[in-house]
């Protein structure tokens, strides 16, 4: 393609069943929000689209889980997802929500016109039906064996494991999602998207026209189900929340959500284009514009296949250039999961992490799953803050702008003649746009930070190796020149840095006072301009850019996933099965009293025992207990308990036990008493 005159970046539309975490932000938000701001500062015309995904059966678990109304979910994480995202600086020019009317009418408009040029095939089929729940299952309400890589878990529509998009019925031992019971078949009536009539023009398209513009994961991806052959696909679902079907025969069914959701994109622009007094057609249908989809790996098929097809019937749309979708983010070794509350929320860090929104960015730039899935550690994010963003970036501000207001009450001093190292520096510093530029627009985000990062490293080598600090005592005239020099590099950051720390672009100009038009350099001017700070120039006073993160703050996020994980792990844990029932003259035939414990120690070479004499009301007894690895000697002295006191007796490692303490366990995995919770429960009360 030429130049583009215009850009459409769209990001996938997040379903609103919960808040945004780390893995949407690696994925899709930050990437697409680097490349907008990008283009945006390099003088492009450029719409940046998001919105919520409202529909889809995700939404309606939810809802049945918390009974509440699909209505009610998508009104509360709307709300928390914009607000989230207008905090973490993701520059949407509009984000929308898929229940708007507007949405509605484009979807329905959409789905008539493919329906009028005879685009769709209607067809009554059999589809999987639970018979408990008197409901077609379709998507997430059904789960089984994918019958491409044997995931056990593969929903209805798609294998998150392998990617591959299904048909609810070519899973293998489907599973009510809803009841757990096996699905039987119904008929009802479809209608198709014949993504086989479309095989042809697909394989031009992508397989022969972007086989090096696409990166491999998502090329790769595509061919290999182009190569396996394209089925029909049915659009439209048996449900309840959606847009209706707006064709004769369809009422009681709904669009299916991957129908709606990506024309999400097509209204959220219209709406964006009324809002702002523009014309929103040539935005999508103008052969001169970029398109461009944000997503996740799972969302490949849905944006490479399914969606272009649609436009393609359509006939009057533009397709995407390109789809450069990320792999998956992992957060300490594990996989991102929301119903395990394995996650980093954003709206959690944003108030754990108050005004820190570009650390996170930069981490989650930096380890970006580009090309493979990565991983988010905590101790990374400490360390890319502290031995990068602030040793190296902040550092380097933090003495330009002191020294200069040290030495020349913040004015840009004239420079002397330039030295070679002066010259090397200036030059290198002009080349950074270009090569930060080249990185970006082949979605090498990773790379590009890097390069920003590289630049202000050139800072801190400059000021360390010619040490003004030391130079001002012997050579004024030569600090000046050094001072000057730094305060350029400074001003390249201030704007290079704009895409991926917006911030710290913000605050730096504000720092250096650049943030009139008649002293801002734009991205171009960095190379362009033979100065980017004038001389002469006042810049305000130091601040700093980032502050260090310390031991505790980190380890107080472990210490969250950590209580995750148990509470997770006490979740799944099996309940036992119910032993076989005793007749009530059995359970009579214990004897179970209120005790006190009087003494405890420690049986010699066992970790696991406390020798224990016990207050049973009847008598003092000692009871040999396996509790030690709960509880200390001292911790379990004075403490009521439960005593089964008519076990037969017997001896653990040479002592006689003559008894039991009742125990149980917390959903921590720790032993603990069950025991009369009244301290004044005489010794010796019969339990019954
Ligand atoms: O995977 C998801 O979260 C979907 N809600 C993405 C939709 S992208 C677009 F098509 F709307
Ligand atoms: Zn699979």
């Amino acid at each position: 393609m030429n130049k583009p005159k215009r850009y459409t970046i769209t990001s996938a539309l997040p379903y609103t069943n919960g808040p945004i975490h780390i893995g949407h932000l690696a994925g899709v938000y930050v990437p697409a929000d680097i490349y907008a701001r990008y283009l945006r500062l390099t003088g492009n015309d450029v719409v940046f689209i998001g919105g919520s995904d409202e529909h889809g059966v995700p939404i309606t678990i939810k809802a049945k889980n918390e009974g509440v109304t699909p209505q009610d979910v998508v009104d509360k994480y709307h709300t928390i997802i914009k607000q989230s995202f207008e905090e973490f600086g993701i520059s949407f020019d509009n984000y929308s929500r898929t229940s708007a009317k507007i949405h509605h009418e484009t979807a329905s408009e959409f789905f008539k016109t493919l329906y009028d040029k005879g685009d769709f095939i209607e067809e009554t089929t059999e589809q999987l039906y639970d018979e408990k729940a008197n409901q077609f299952l379709a998507d997430r309400f059904v789960t089984g064996t994918c019958p491409k890589c044997g995931n056990e878990e593969a929903y209805g529509d798609q294998c998150e494991k392998c990617g591959t998009s299904l048909n609810a019925t070519d899973l293998i031992n489907p599973k009510s999602a809803l009841t757990g019971n096996v699905p039987t078949l119904k008929e009802t009536k479809h209608w198709f998207l014949p993504l086989d009539k479309h095989e042809a023009f697909l394989r031009e398209w992508i397989l022969e026209g972007h086989k090096k513009d696409w990166k491999p994961n998502v090329y790769g991806q595509v061919k290999s189900w182009i190569d396996d052959g394209l089925r029909p696909r049915a659009v439209t679902r048996d449900l309840d929340w959606g847009i209706p079907v707006p064709v004769p025969g369809g009422e009681g069914k709904v669009l299916y959500v991957w129908f709606d959701a990506p024309i999400g994109y097509i209204s959220s622009t219209k709406e964006w284009a009324q809002r702002e007094g523009k014309d929103w057609e040539p935005y999508w249908k103008s052969n001169d514009t970029k398109l461009v989809h944000f997503i996740g790996k799972d969302n490949i098929v849905f944006h490479c296949i399914i969606f272009p097809a649609m436009l393609k019937a359509e006939g009057s749309y533009i397709l995407p250039e390109n789809v450069p979708a990320n792999e998956f983010l992992n957060l300490e070794g594990n996989k991102l999961s929301t119903s395990k509350n394995w996650a980093v929320w954003l709206p959690e860090y944003l108030k754990e992490f108050p005004n820190q929104q570009d650390v996170l960015r930069y981490a989650l730039t930096a380890n970006a799953p580009e090309t493979k899935d990565n991983d988010f550690t905590w101790k990374d994010f400490q360390a890319r803050n502290n031995n990068e963003l602030v040793a190296i970036f902040g550092n380097f501000i933090n003495r330009v702008v002191v020294l200069t207001n040290k030495y020349y009450n913040g004015i840009v001093p004239a420079p002397g003649a330039f030295s070679q190292v002066d010259e090397e520096t200036l030059a290198a510093l002009k080349a950074y746009p270009e090569v930060i530029s080249s990185s970006i627009e082949r979605y090498r985000f990773r790379e590009a930070q890097t390069e920003l990062m590289n630049l202000a490293r050139l800072g801190n080598k400059y000021l360390a190796d010619e040490e003004p600090w030391k130079v001002i005592k012997v050579d004024e005239a030569r600090t000046q020149t050094i001072m000057y020099v730094a305060l350029q590099i400074a001003s390249a950051l201030a704007t290079l840095s704009e895409p991926f720390l917006p911030f710290t672009s913000t605050k730096l100009k504000s720092i250096l006072n650049v943030t009139s038009s008649a002293v801002e350099t734009s991205w171009n001017e960095v190379s362009t301009k033979d100065v980017l700070l004038p001389v002469g120039h006042q810049i305000g006073e130091a601040e700093l850019l980032f502050s260090k993160i310390e031991d505790e703050t980190i380890q107080f996020q472990l210490d969250k996933l950590e209580a995750s994980k148990k509470a997770n792990e006490a979740a799944n844990k099996a309940v036992e099965p119910q032993k076989p029932t005793i007749t009530f003259d059995d359970f009579t035939k214990l004897d179970m009293r209120v005790g006190t414990i009087l003494e405890a120690e420690k049986m010699p070479k066992a970790k696991k025992l406390l020798v224990l004499k016990v207050d049973t009301g009847l008598d003092v007894r000692t009871i040999v207990s396996g509790i030690a690895e709960s509880f200390t000697p001292e911790e379990v002295v004075g403490k009521k308990v439960t005593v089964l006191v008519n076990l037969a007796p017997r001896a653990l490692r040479g002592v006689e036990s003559q008894g039991m303490i009742l125990m149980t366990e917390s959903t921590e995995g720790k032993l603990v008493f069950v025991n009369p919770d009244d301290a004044n429960v005489p010794n010796g009360l019969h339990i019954s």
